[in-house]
C-alpha cells in the first residue's frame, strides 16, 4: 500500500502535537505561521487548502524551520516579519521585535499632538526596526520625523521598513549615540518618542531564552538597575525639545516610581504622569518640558 501523502492539514496537526510535547508557546499558530511562510502564502491559504499535498523538498525545508523553532528561535526571526500598528515590518536579530505595548506609546504621541502644525518635528530615539517612526509617519502625513539608533544595522533595517511602508521620504534616519547628532542650534522637536532598553541585569538573566538568547542585548539591557539609559534620556531630552514639548517614553512596569522621581528631581518638566498599557501595567511616561 502506498503511504498516504503529507497534506497541509496532516502536517499542521503533526507539528502542533510535536510543538505541544516540546512546550513551544502557541503551538498551532506557530505551526501555521511557519508553514504559511514556507509556502509564501497567508494563513487563510492554509485553511482553504488543507488537502494540498506537500512535496518532498517542501517537507525537508519545513523540517529545518521546525527545528529552529524548537531550539527557541522566535517565529518572527525565522519568517523575518512582524506586524505592528497593522503594518508589516521586516525584523532580524539586529533589532528588537516590536511589541504590542509599544502601540500605547504611539497612541500617547497622537493624543499629545492632536492635529499638529505641519512644521512640527518628532524624534524617535532608538528606532530599532523603525516601528515607531514608520507608524507615526503613516498616521501623521506631512510631519517631519527623525529616527536615530546607534546601531547601523538597525538604521538600515528601519530605512528598509520605511520603504516597505512607502513613507521613506518622510523620515530622516541618523546613526548616532543618544542625542549626539543634535546641537543647541538644531531645530527642536515637539515630541521625543522612545522605547529605550530598560531591563535590569537581574531581570535579564531571568528572561525567557527566546528573548535572552535571540533578541539584541543592546536593545534590552538598561544597566544594573535598568535605568541607565532612562536616566540619560530624562536629563538630556529637554535640550532637544521645544517649549512644552513632550518626552513620551516606554518603561518597565515596575519603574514608574523611579521614573517619576527622576523627572521630578531634574526640575526640567512642568508636568509628568504615567500611562498604563492594555494589561493595566504602568508603561509610558508623558513628561512636558517647562
Ligand atoms: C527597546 S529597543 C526599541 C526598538 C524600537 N523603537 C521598538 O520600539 O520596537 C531600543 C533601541 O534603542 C537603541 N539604543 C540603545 N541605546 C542607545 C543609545 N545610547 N543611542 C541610540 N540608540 C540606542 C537600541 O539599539 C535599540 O534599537
Amino acid at each position: 500500500m502506498p503511504e498516504e501523502p503529507w497534506t497541509i492539514l496532516k502536517l499542521l496537526n503533526w507539528t502542533t502535537d510535536y510543538f505541544k510535547k516540546n512546550k513551544v508557546a502557541e503551538p498551532r499558530p506557530s505551526a501555521e505561521v511557519l508553514l504559511a511562510h514556507l509556502l509564501s502564502k497567508d494563513r487563510l491559504f492554509l485553511y482553504l487548502n488543507y488537502d494540498r499535498p506537500m512535496v518532498k523538498e517542501e517537507l525537508a525545508e519545513f523540517r529545518s524551520l521546525v527545528k529552529r523553532r524548537l531550539e527557541g528561535e522566535p517565529n518572527q526571526y525565522i519568517t523575518g516579519m512582524q506586524e505592528f500598528w497593522s503594518l508589516p515590518f521586516r525584523v532580524s536579530p539586529d533589532v528588537l521585535i516590536p511589541r504590542p505595548e509599544t502601540e500605547v506609546l504611539l497612541e500617547t504621541v497622537l493624543e499629545f499632538l492632536g492635529s499638529p502644525d505641519p512644521e512640527v518635528r518628532i524624534l524617535d530615539l532608538g528606532t530599532g526596526s523603525g516601528a515607531i517612526a514608520v507608524a507615526l509617519a503613516r498616521e501623521l502625513g506631512v510631519i517631519k520625523i527623525v529616527a536615530t539608533d546607534w546601531s547601523m544595522a538597525a538604521v538600515k533595517l528601519a530605512r528598509e521598513n520605511a520603504r516597505l511602508n512607502q513613507i521613506d521620504s518622510k523620515i530622516h534616519f541618523v546613526c548616532a549615540d543618544m542625542f549626539s547628532a543634535f546641537s543647541s542650534s538644531s531645530a527642536k522637536f515637539a515630541v521625543v518618542a522612545t522605547n529605550p532598553p530598560y531591563v535590569s541585569h537581574a531581570e535579564f538573566s531571568n528572561l525567557s531564552p527566546e528573548i535572552r538568547d535571540y533578541e539584541p542585548r543592546n536593545a534590552l539591557d538598561g544597566g544594573p538597575d535598568g535605568l541607565a539609559v532612562i536616566r540619560r534620556i530624562i536629563k538630556e531630552a529637554p535640550a532637544v525639545l521645544s517649549h512644552k514639548g513632550g518626552l513620551i517614553m516606554e518603561m518597565g512596569a515596575d519603574q514608574a516610581e523611579s521614573v517619576l522621581q527622576l523627572a521630578r528631581d531634574s526640575q526640567l518638566y512642568e508636568s509628568y504622569r504615567i500611562i498604563k498599557d492594555y494589561s493595566g501595567l504602568d508603561r509610558i511616561l508623558l513628561a512636558v518640558k517647562k
